[in-house]
């Protein structure tokens, strides 16, 4: 495994792949890895000749210094990982490689980034279009690799692509969860042994919810969900919506879709935590 600081040695090692005519799988990614990413890396290396993994910590996703602060950082053991996968190159590029000068460009995403994490986190989807479709300019990937655990950033990515005619393929890969139920997560690494006790709640309740579909429509399905998981202790929810899997608005009927999605944002502690769920 290459490991490459700047975007001149990236385009320098990608030469002969593109020269070959190989294809080039890309997954970013913000390091303290897990099985989540693992999945994401293992399926690229099924269907490209390269994969090229970045690891950057985005500043500009970040709308609390604190979080950026806090966010875990695990370098030697993320390289590990990286290795007996059999990643080919890792990208691992500086905040003024990536930004030699600030971003000011804004993104509209239609009403994607007006709900659900973009209400709560302003700015954070403006961010995260930033950084990813700098990284798809460095890489010139053929796929790209995107966790459904961050189901709106993958609605987000896919729409910013096809703004902005990027010839990429994203591809969207299903949660990996711990075997408790808990959705696999970087942040996961800031629970306590108790609160992660406290946190694998979260997807016992949405798995349970879905056996309510029928019985009532997605408002009143959706207070139950929250107020299920406010009584587990520690817990607090930030929000719960049942929202159309593609323009992520929320659902009055289950009529309305045929791909209903419940979305959640818990606070477990002081770690903020998000999870989804389909309801098809
Ligand atoms: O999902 C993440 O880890 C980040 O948002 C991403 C896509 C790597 C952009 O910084």
């Amino acid at each position: 495994m290459k490991i490459i600081h700047t975007v001149s040695a990236l385009n320098l090692a990608l030469q002969p792949v593109r020269c070959k005519g190989d294809s080039i799988g890309f997954v970013p990614t913000m390091g303290a890895l897990h099985q989540g990413h693992a999945t994401l890396i293992r399926q690229s290396i099924a269907e490209n000749d390269c994969t090229v993994v970045s690891l950057f910590v985005n500043p500009t996703q970040f709308n609390n210094s604190e979080d950026l602060r806090l966010y875990p950082r695990t370098p030697e053991e993320d390289q590990q990982m990286m290795r007996e996968l059999g990643v080919n190159l890792l990208f691992v590029p500086s905040v003024e490689e990536v930004y030699p000068e600030p971003d000011r460009r804004v993104f509209d995403f239609g009403m994607l980034d007006k709900v659900m994490e973009g209400r709560f986190r302003p700015g954070h989807f403006n961010g995260v279009a930033q950084v990813v479709s700098r990284l798809f300019s460095f890489v010139q990937p053929d796929r790209a690799y995107f966790g459904e655990k961050d189901f709106q950033q993958l609605a987000i990515v896919r729409e910013m692509t096809y703004r902005l005619q990027i010839p990429v393929e994203i591809v969207g890969v299903p949660i990996v969860r711990e075997p408790s139920g808990l959705a696999m997560s970087s942040r996961n690494q800031r629970l306590t042994p108790q609160e992660r006790v406290h946190a694998s709640q979260i997807y016992h309740v949405l798995n349970n919810s879905r056996g309510r579909r029928g019985m009532y429509a997605p408002a009143a399905l959706a207070e139950q969900v929250v107020d299920e998981i406010n009584k587990v202790p520690g817990l607090h929810v930030e929000y719960y919506e049942i929202v159309d899997g593609y323009t992520l608005q929320p659902l009055s009927t289950w009529e309305e879709s045929d791909y209903p999605v419940g979305c959640v944002a818990v606070y477990c502690g002081a770690v903020r935590l998000i999870d989804n769920i389909s309801y098809k």
